[in-house]
């Protein structure tokens, strides 16, 4: 498939062919000259979507030439795709950045770069052009389908190049991927963000939320199901929104979209994420309901059980709205529910954060996802006066993970004396265990005689369980 934008502005890509034959031409001296083709070493800060991303990272270099590796000291292009979602997220990825510098002094040649959400922000590009003078290049989220051009770019101009995105981007269709699992796979299904949580810098550094086509996702769908993939997930930040801005024959929902997929043949496992609760819609619990190809999983993030906070942090639903969405879902046999919290939001206080705890209570999820919060600066809340002490927040932090060690371990005692079905997701390990997930994305390790069930849907008798997972033997009729 040949790379593609769904819109007029596609001047960018035409000239790729061009880049990547000068690159290729470069590799293969590369390849001569060593003895071998050159490496490629990608490494992923932050979420799924960065995940994909990487994918695409790693199969436009494969076409230019390279071959991967998963180690630094032996690469000869290193790209960090970051994530700029919380400050720890940025200090970690700057600072394995810091490391690269002693393996640039070994090898002059070696090529990096920084991809991704935190350096599609301005600051941190002034950042790094003055404190890494060893980044060879930067490129933000919007640049997948630019690699032959920034990589052509850097080794024939031999400058430093800054590749930020412009705000407004299509979605663009054909840029090679390579998978790191033959059997599951992330499949992007949109772009961006619109809901400008008031915490949150994703909007800022993804940009305004774009779908793909239907017609485009079902077709990568297939494909990946004629190829042996067995659990698929579909990818956005806000799934629920899929669709908006598609038109005409291309008009879709999200659970039209979720159907359409289910209804595909082949045995295989669907999942999704992320849901906002602002748009889960009663059609969506039904077509999850109606569906058995759709896990029996919902990661709905609550962030807070507090009406003000949520004003405060632009989510756009109340209390009582969540648990009524949450009610629903649960109605569903099996299902497990998973959140993310944000701990210590601005002025956040005992009364407003136990308001979240209750909330934790009454839903009963199967994890939290928490989060002390991190301001960003450009967001709203940064400006935000924000009286309360650390100590105070990593206090409410421990006590919402202690409630949750307490929810966790009766929802994993309740599986005993069940059988599950779960997709055998790895290798024997060294215990002899091998694991797998249940529709309800439960974590399950276990015993098997038939040793030769990787990547096939085999049924597990539950008989133990711990904090973090639940653990039995596979079973054959
Ligand atoms: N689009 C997804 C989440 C993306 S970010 C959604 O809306 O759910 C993943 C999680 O990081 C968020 O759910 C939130 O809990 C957390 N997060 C985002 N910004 C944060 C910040 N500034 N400080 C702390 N946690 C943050
Ligand atoms: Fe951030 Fe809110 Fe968008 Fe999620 S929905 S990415 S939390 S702005
Ligand atoms: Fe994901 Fe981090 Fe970007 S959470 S969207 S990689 S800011």
């Amino acid at each position: 498939m040949s790379i593609n934008a769904n819109n007029e502005n596609t001047a960018d890509i035409k000239n790729q062919d061009k880049y990547a034959d000068r690159v290729r031409a470069i590799t293969s001296q590369m390849s001569l000259n060593k003895g071998g083709k050159p490496k490629v070493c990608v490494v992923t800060f932050g979420c799924q979507q960065n995940e994909a991303d990487s994918e695409k990272i790693m199969g436009s270099a494969k076409e230019l030439g390279y071959e991967k590796t998963a180690l630094q000291d032996d690469a000869d292009l290193i790209i960090f795709n970051t994530c700029a979602v919380r400050e720890h997220a940025e200090l970690k990825a700057l600072s394995k950045t810091g490391q690269l510098k002693h393996l640039k002094d070994k090898n002059p040649d070696l090529l990096v770069g920084l991809w991704g959400c935190m350096v599609n922000q301005e600051s941190r590009i002034e950042d790094i052009k003055h404190k890494y003078p060893y980044v060879d290049f930067v490129a933000g989220t919007n640049m997948l389908h630019r690699l032959p051009e920034i990589l052509c770019d850097v080794m024939v101009n031999k400058r430093r190049r800054y590749y930020v995105d412009s705000q407004d981007v299509s979605v663009v269709e054909g840029v090679p991927t390579q998978r790191s699992s033959s059997i599951k796979a992330l499949v992007s299904i949109m772009y961006g963000c619109d809901n400008f949580c008031t915490y949150c810098i994703v909007p800022y550094v993804r940009g305004r939320e774009r779908s793909r086509k239907p017609d485009d996702i079902i077709s990568e769908v297939k494909e990946l199901v004629a190829g042996g993939c067995k659990d698929i997930t579909l990818l956005g930040q806000n799934v629920n929104s899929y669709g908006k801005g598609l038109n005409g024959e291309d008009k879709c929902t999200f659970p039209e979209m979720l159907e359409r997929i289910a209804n595909l043949d082949g045995d295989f496992v669907l999942r999704f994420m992320t849901s906002h609760p602002k748009d889960a819609s009663d059609e969506l619990v039904r077509v999850i309901r109606d569906n058995p190809k759709i896990e029996r999983h919902f990661h709905l993030p609550l962030q807070s059980g507090d009406d003000r906070v949520l004003k405060a942090m632009n989510r756009k639903y109340t209390a009582q709205k969540y648990l009524e969405i949450a009610e629903k879902l649960k109605s569903i046999p099996d299902m497990l529910l998973t959140t993310d919290i944000i701990v210590g939001f601005p002025s956040e206080t005992d009364e407003e954060f136990e308001n979240t705890l209750k909330l934790v209570e009454k839903v009963n999820f199967d994890a939290v996802f928490s989060f002390i919060y991190s301001p960003r600066p450009g967001t709203p809340a940064a400006k935000l006066e924000d009286p309360t002490p650390y100590e105070q927040k990593t206090k409410r932090m421990s006590e919402l993970l202690g409630l949750q060690r307490e929810n966790v371990l009766k929802i994993n005692q309740s599986f005993v004396g069940k059988t599950v079905r779960v997709l055998c997701e790895t290798k024997q390990n060294e215990k002899g265990l091998f694991t797998g997930r249940t529709s309800s994305f439960k974590l399950v390790k276990f015993e098997s005689e038939d040793k030769n069930i990787y990547g096939k849907f085999v049924n597990v008798k539950i008989t133990g369980f711990s904090e973090s997972c639940i653990s039995g033997n596979a079973v054959f009729e």
